[in-house]
């Protein structure tokens, strides 16, 4: 039995689904999907996680149709200015992660003074991943590296990444019942345990996250040890660690 996981990820699909299934735009599908994130927050504040990240919009999503598009950046805009005084009250600290050169700058403006008003909070980090690909992070890793002529190691991209702030996410959900990473997380998800819930993301409860903590902590992580080893010496660790 492990212990509860350190940092959690989720993939938050399905707010399409929920919406369609109700008669209503994709959006209001959306909206609920931000009331679900601040459910699921909450929950993680209650439970003692100390990261949550989330993915939020993908660098594939800007090929949906452009209405949906700008539906999104309006309810960043509207979430930033609702959830904030909320998140810095109860002690959450907001990072957003993804190539951000592509949102308007009143929306970037947003995100900085975001992260700004919550820079000293200490109980969660909340990564909301935005604009986000994990194949963007290890380009603009590398980029970064080449630019400044250090050398390409494991380590040296490691902390050249978007997600360097924090450990690698020990438990990564996907709502919706896709079983696919959709460009998430790529080199950081190297050892996290998966779970996949058929629940749509508006509809992923406190209970629904319980249960995806109990089956993490019946997983043995190995790291590529044998049982006999995690077993005897009790050393099995991330390899980011070891
Ligand atoms: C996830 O829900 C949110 C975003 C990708 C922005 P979807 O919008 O993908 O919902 P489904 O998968 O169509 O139901
Ligand atoms: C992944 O969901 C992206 C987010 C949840 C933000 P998608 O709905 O975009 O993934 P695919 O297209 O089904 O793979
Ligand atoms: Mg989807």
């Amino acid at each position: 039995m492990s212990q509860a996981p350190h940092h959690i990820a989720i993939v938050m699909d399905g707010n399409g689904r929920w919406a369609s299934k109700r008669f209503l735009p994709r959006v209001a599908g959306h909206k609920q999907g931000v009331a679900s994130l601040s459910r699921c927050v909450k929950a993680c504040l209650e439970r003692g996680i100390a990261v949550l990240t989330v993915f939020a919009f993908s660098s594939e999503n800007w090929n949906r149709p452009a209405e949906e598009v700008s539906g999104l950046m309006e309810l960043l805009a509207l979430s930033l200015s609702k959830e904030v005084p909320s998140l810095k009250a109860n002690g959450v600290r907001l990072h957003f992660v993804g190539d951000r050169q592509r949102l308007s700058e009143k929306v970037q403006a947003g995100l900085a003074q975001a992260e700004l008003a919550t820079a000293d909070n200490q109980r969660l980090v909340l990564n909301v991943c935005f604009n986000y690909g994990g194949r963007w992070d290890i380009a603009q890793a590398a980029q970064k590296l080449a630019a400044s002529g250090q050398p390409i190691t494991e380590l040296s991209l490691d902390r050249a990444m978007a997600l360097a702030h924090v450990p690698d996410p020990d438990l990564l959900i996907r709502t919706g019942g896709e079983l696919r990473i959709s460009n998430f997380l790529l080199w950081q998800a190297a050892y996290s345990e998966l779970h996949f819930s058929d629940k749509l993301w508006p509809e992923f409860d406190e209970a629904a996250l319980d249960e995806a903590i109990a089956v993490y902590r019946t997983r043995e992580r190995r790291f590529g040890q044998t049982t006999a080893q995690v077993a005897g010496d009790g050393k099995s660790q991330n390899v980011k660690a070891a």
